[in-house]
This record gives structure tokens, C-alpha cells and sequence, in this order.
């Protein structure tokens, strides 16, 4: 359960305060006695930013701010201070009401402090018999700075990560492809998004023999969800369109996963519950901006039926695919809803997924590889909103020459280029299917962690959900 978050107009009682401060006068409300004002005084001349008061059974959480060289890292800190001061909350006080309170007064850095609060606050508990007392009931805001307006948008980005992740942590036996084509419309539904989900036989009337193929070896039928917020008086005339990879869970084929490879597979919906989580913040903050999300969705199994390596696959464009390892899925499912993406004549296409261990050996889970085709001066400004909100993006190369690994000699592409390179060469394959402003995201890396790294949890970060919202608010 997410916290409720609510604005108040004074410092309360009965909620245990998180005070960002830079000056010890700003302190005079808590009323500190001589010792404190002197411990708090040694603290910050020892460097140490996280200072707490003990008062028992009452506590005061401090945080002072020191200035980042950049921006960037300034913003960070303050969200990882934020989740490290509620780790101790959460470990002293028996409480489970916070009050951030602002006494630095500067709106970007309170909003990055209280999003660090929230974001860390996150908890996947959804499968758990007993609930453990281990999650804020209440955050209440206190903030000169920080307005109404602000706590809804923060609350919505919150609500919307918080639905990426959860889904990432849904095992497929819980998110099996009707349950998450249901999740979807529900939300669609709830935030006035209008949606079209295409089954089985609508594919097949289609001929999206790329999402069709690698269904064949599944229990349960594909989809392919068509989501659209075009609200009145929208700022650009053709769609920004998402397309996010939805396995519900990759064992590989016929070309099974072994060892521990296939153990955190349910993350490989990881592209599409961001791309739905984006839409639908997008479509809670009201944003006049017309956006389209393609989600195609199926898992990756197999079955007597299983589609093998040497099949020839016709793809939705009429395109023939030689699939020589069925484990290289994603591209073959998100590949006929680039083609049929087309059909909106995109101003610009994001496609999210968790594409390739090539991607996560390159950069690990630090940023997110990124190419771009006819897609310039968007990616130069998605590489600002990934600073901004610390989502980076690690453009790679796309020379032409990648595209040449993915000839085929009995068909017009194959499924797998050469041995270098492997993520560059699974968005050349991607490439193939678009003629629009392109940028393909491979979030292999961020977008499920092995152990907590700050406020983002161990298990489905919701990454790149934050960096989506941001650019789109900001750019279009
Ligand atoms: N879903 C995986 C990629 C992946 C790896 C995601 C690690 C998250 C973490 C993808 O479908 C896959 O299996 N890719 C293969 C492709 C290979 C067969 C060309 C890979 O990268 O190993
Ligand atoms: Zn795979
Ligand atoms: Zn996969």
C-alpha cells in the first residue's frame, strides 16, 4: 500500500518530523536545548549530513544539505538521503507517520528529498500471508515552496511506479497474460485512457505472425493492447508512441535459459508495465499531449507446438525472419508492433524493453543503452530528463555496418547477429520495422535489481517510467 500524502499548513505532533535544513537557525521551532543545538553544530562540522535527535519515545530526523557540483548529482543525493534517513525511521520509531518538512526552501531539491521519502517507502507485499509494520501509513508535507499542485504530480509519478514495479514483481503465475490484459484495462479505464485489446484471433486476422510465433509454445493466448490518451487541445498533432516488451516470463524456447538465467524472467514485462505506467500518469496528470502505448504480450515457453530454431517466421509487414534462437523473443513480438505503429505516423516511437544480457554487460544497472534513428535533437533531450531524474541513458552506436550480422540466407533477416555487440545489433533488428523518428531503450540492466540500491528496491525498479514522464511533460 502507498502512503497517503497530504500537504499541512503547520509542523504536527504525532508524526515523526524529516527536516531538510541547511541552517541551524531554521531549527528554532523544535525547540532544541544547548546540547542538541552543540551535537547537531559537531555533526556538521564532522561532515555528517544525517543527524538524529533523540528524544525518546520522540525523534527528529535531520538532513543537511550541502550543494552537488551538478544539478544532476544535487537532485540524487537529496533522494538517497531521503531514503536512507527513512530506513532509520523505519529501524527507531515505532511511529509509521512522517512529516517532511522544508526548511531549506528551495522547490526542486524539497520535491527530490520527499520523492526519495516516497519512492523508498515502496514495498511489494502483495503475496505476503502476514504484513509486516514495515511501510508509512501517512507522509504529510510541510513546505513553503511546495504547493498542491506539486504533491498531485508527485503522488501520481509515485502511483505510477509503484504500478511498474508491481507488476515487474508479480510472478507470471500470478500475471499470466489474461490477468495483466485485464490490469491494463482496468487502468485504462480508471484514468480515461481509451484502449483496444487485441486476442488471439484478431492476430491472427492480422497476421502478426512475429507475436503469433513465439505464443505457440504458451498456455496462454497473446495480446497486443492498443492504449490512447489524445485529450483536447493537445500540444503536438501526431503521437509520441510507446511500445513496451511484454513477456510475462522468458524461459527461452527451445533454446531453454539454464542455470540461474531464466530465475528473475518474470521481469520481462519490465518495458511494458512502464510504458503502461506512463501512459497512465501521464493520463492521471491530465498532460495535454497526445501519446499512444502498444503493448504486445505473451511468455516465452515451450510446448509440443513451441516455435524452433530454423523456423521461418512471416512477420506483421510481410517481412520473413529466420529465427536461429528462440530465446531472442523480444525483438520478434515488439517488431510487428513497430510496424504496426506506423499506422499513427509517429512524431516520435520510445520502444522499452528488456532486451539483451548484452545491454546488462555493458553498463550493468547503473543507465539504460540507448540507440536512435532520425531521432537526433529527442535524444539529446532525453538524455537531459535522464539526468534530471536519474534514469541515464547510455547512447551506443548504430552504424549501418551492425545491420549486416542479421543477413539470412533463406530469409530476409534472422533473428541473431554476431558475437559482438549484441544489444546494438538487436535494435538494428528492431530498426528494420520502423520509418518514423526511432529510439530504441534496452533496459536489461536497471530494470530488475538483485539486491536494494537506495530507494530504488531489490526486485522491479520501475525504471525508465520517471525519465518518460519527465521528458514527455517537457518536450512536447
Ligand atoms: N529477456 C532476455 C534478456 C535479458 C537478460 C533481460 C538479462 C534481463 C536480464 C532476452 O529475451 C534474451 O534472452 N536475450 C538473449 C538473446 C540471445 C539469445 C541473442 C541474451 O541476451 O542472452
Ligand atoms: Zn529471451
Ligand atoms: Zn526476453
Amino acid at each position: 500500500m502507498k502512503a497517503i500524502i497530504s500537504i499541512k499548513q503547520k509542523i504536527q505532533q504525532n508524526y515523526t518530523p524529516l527536516v531538510l535544513f541547511k541552517s541551524i537557525d531554521a531549527l528554532n521551532e523544535f525547540r532544541l536545548n544547548k546540547n542538541e543545538i552543540q551535537y547537531i553544530k559537531q555533526k556538521i562540522k564532522d561532515n555528517k549530513q544525517q543527524i538524529i535527535i533523540n528524544r525518546y519515545p520522540n525523534y527528529l530526523f535531520l538532513y543537511h544539505y550541502k550543494k552537488a557540483k551538478t544539478k544532476s548529482d544535487d537532485l540524487e543525493n537529496l533522494r538517497k538521503a531521503a531514503a536512507s534517513s527513512l530506513s532509520k525511521i523505519l529501524e527507531e520509531t515505532k511511529l509509521r507517520k512522517v512529516q517532511v518538512i522544508d526548511f531549506l526552501h528551495e522547490k526542486e531539491c524539497f520535491y527530490a528529498f520527499t520523492e526519495g521519502v516516497i519512492l523508498a517507502d515502496y514495498q511489494f507485499t502483495q503475496l505476503k500471508s502476514k504484513k509486516k509494520d514495515e511501510q508509512l501509513q501517512e507522509i504529510a508535507i510541510y513546505s513553503k515552496k511546495l504547493k498542491q499542485a506539486d504533491i498531485s504530480k508527485l503522488n501520481h509519478i509515485a502511483e505510477a511506479v509503484y504500478l511498474s514495479r508491481d507488476l515487474v514483481n508479480l510472478p507470471v503465475s500470478a500475471l499470466p497474460t489474461p490477468a495483466f490484459a485485464k490490469i491494463i484495462a482496468e487502468k485504462a479505464e480508471e484514468s480515461g485512457i481509451k484502449v483496444e485489446i487485441f486476442g488471439k484471433k484478431k492476430l491472427q486476422s492480422l497476421k502478426m505472425g512475429g507475436i503469433l510465433s513465439v505464443n505457440q509454445g504458451s498456455i496462454d493466448p497473446p495480446f497486443l493492447a492498443c492504449l490512447e490518451w489524445k485529450p483536447k487541445n493537445t500540444t503536438n498533432k501526431k503521437p509520441i508512441v510507446l511500445v513496451g516488451k511484454g513477456i510475462v516470463y522468458d524461459t527461452g524456447g527451445l533454446n531453454i535459459k539454464t542455470g540461474s538465467s531464466m530465475e528473475d524472467m518474470k521481469c520481462d514485462m519490465a518495458g511494458a508495465a512502464a510504458v503502461l505506467a506512463t501512459i497512465y500518469a501521464i493520463a492521471k496528470l491530465q498532460l495535454n499531449k497526445y501519446v499512444v502505448a502498444l503493448i504486445p504480450a505473451t511468455d516465452n515457453r515451450l510446448n509440443g507446438n513451441a516455435y524452433a530454431s530454423g523456423d521461418v517466421v512471416k512477420m506483421f509487414d510481410g517481412t520473413t525472419v529466420e529465427v536461429i534462437n528462440t530465446d531472442a523473443e523480444g525483438r520478434i513480438i515488439l517488431a510487428d508492433a513497430l510496424a504496426y505503429a506506423k499506422k499513427y505516423d509517429p512524431e516520435l516511437l520510445i520502444d522499452v524493453a528488456t532486451l539483451t544480457g548484452a545491454a546488462q554487460r555493458a553498463i550493468g544497472s547503473y543507465g539504460i543503452v540507448a540507440m536512435e534513428e532520425k531521432a537526433k535533437t529527442p535524444m539529446k533531450n532525453l538524455k537531459i530528463s535522464g539526468d534530471y531524474v536519474y534514469e541515464r541513458i547510455a547512447e551506443f552506436p548504430f552504424w549501418s555496418e551492425y545491420e549486416e550480422s542479421l543477413q539470412s540466407d533463406i530469409a530476409d533477416i534472422k533473428n541473431l547477429g554476431g558475437a559482438e555487440a549484441g544489444m546494438i545489433t538487436a535494435g538494428k533488428f528492431l530498426a528494420k520495422f520502423t520509418d518514423y523518428p526511432y529510439i530504441h531503450l534496452d533496459i536489461a540492466g536497471p530494470a530488475f535489481l538483485s539486491k536494494t540500491d537506495s530507494y530504488r528496491k531489490k526486485g522491479g525498479t520501475g525504471i525508465p517510467t520517471r525519465l518518460l514522464i519527465d521528458f514527455i511533460e517537457k518536450n512536447f
